[in-house]
């Protein structure tokens, strides 16, 4: 067999193993979307403020929605604002370390991208079972964007104050989200980048 012949047959020879080889290249399809991060909605509320809020934003964004719940619920007597014989005024003005137990009934919090932390402001601070959450779930590297409702109080000293408190957290600026309706959330959640159904 001359030169001229048996080059054309040892190109041919190579066609599979060059499939192959492209075969194992993990290209990307342009046109395949991005995977969605996963949302948690999580939210402690006592006297339902809150929640509201947290349930119109988890319509608006999907994913799944987690009440924080203590172990032992607070009475209504916690309701009485600067009753310093109340748990809520003993927690809230006792050491930082304080930490009131909650129900772990939270499942695969590790699956969750962007977590949107609701609560109500308790004399100037976040409640200290959202303390508890966040030390129970540890959501280290992960975007957690705060959200309260409160009487008049804002949300920067209680961000400020969690921030330090979980410095591995990706903390986004959060909002006092009072009398918001879904429209108004809906434009909340879209300027932090949220894809809203
Ligand atoms: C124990 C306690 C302490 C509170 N402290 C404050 C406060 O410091 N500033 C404020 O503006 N509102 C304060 N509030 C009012 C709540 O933040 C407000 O009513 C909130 O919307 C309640 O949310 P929820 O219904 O989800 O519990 C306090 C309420 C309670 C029960």
């Amino acid at each position: 067999m001359n030169l001229h012949r048996l080059i054309p047959l040892v190109m041919l020879s190579c066609l599979p193993l060059l499939g192959c080889a492209k075969e194992g290249v993990q290209t990307k399809d342009p046109a395949e979307k991005p995977e969605e991060p996963r949302i948690l909605v999580a939210c402690f509320s006592f006297t339902g403020t809150t929640k509201t809020a947290a349930s119109t934003i988890h319509n608006l964004v999907g994913g799944t929605l987690h009440m924080i719940e203590p172990e032992t619920p607070y009475g209504s007597e916690n309701n009485t604002y600067y009753d310093e014989s109340t748990r809520a005024y003993q927690e809230q003005s006792g050491p930082a370390s304080l930490r009131p137990a909650i129900q772990r009934t939270l499942e695969n919090a590790a699956d969750y991208d962007v977590i949107l932390l609701g609560f109500p402001i308790w004399y100037g601070k976040a409640p200290r079972v959202v303390f508890t959450f966040l030390d129970t779930y540890l959501f280290k590297g992960k975007t957690v964007i705060p959200f309260i409702t409160s009487g008049s109080t804002g949300i920067s000293s209680a961000a400020a104050e969690l921030k330090t408190a979980f410095p591995d957290i990706a903390w986004k600026t959060g909002d006092r989200l009072n009398g918001k309706t879904a429209e108004q959330l809906s434009a909340w959640l879209k300027s932090l980048g949220i894809k809203v159904k």
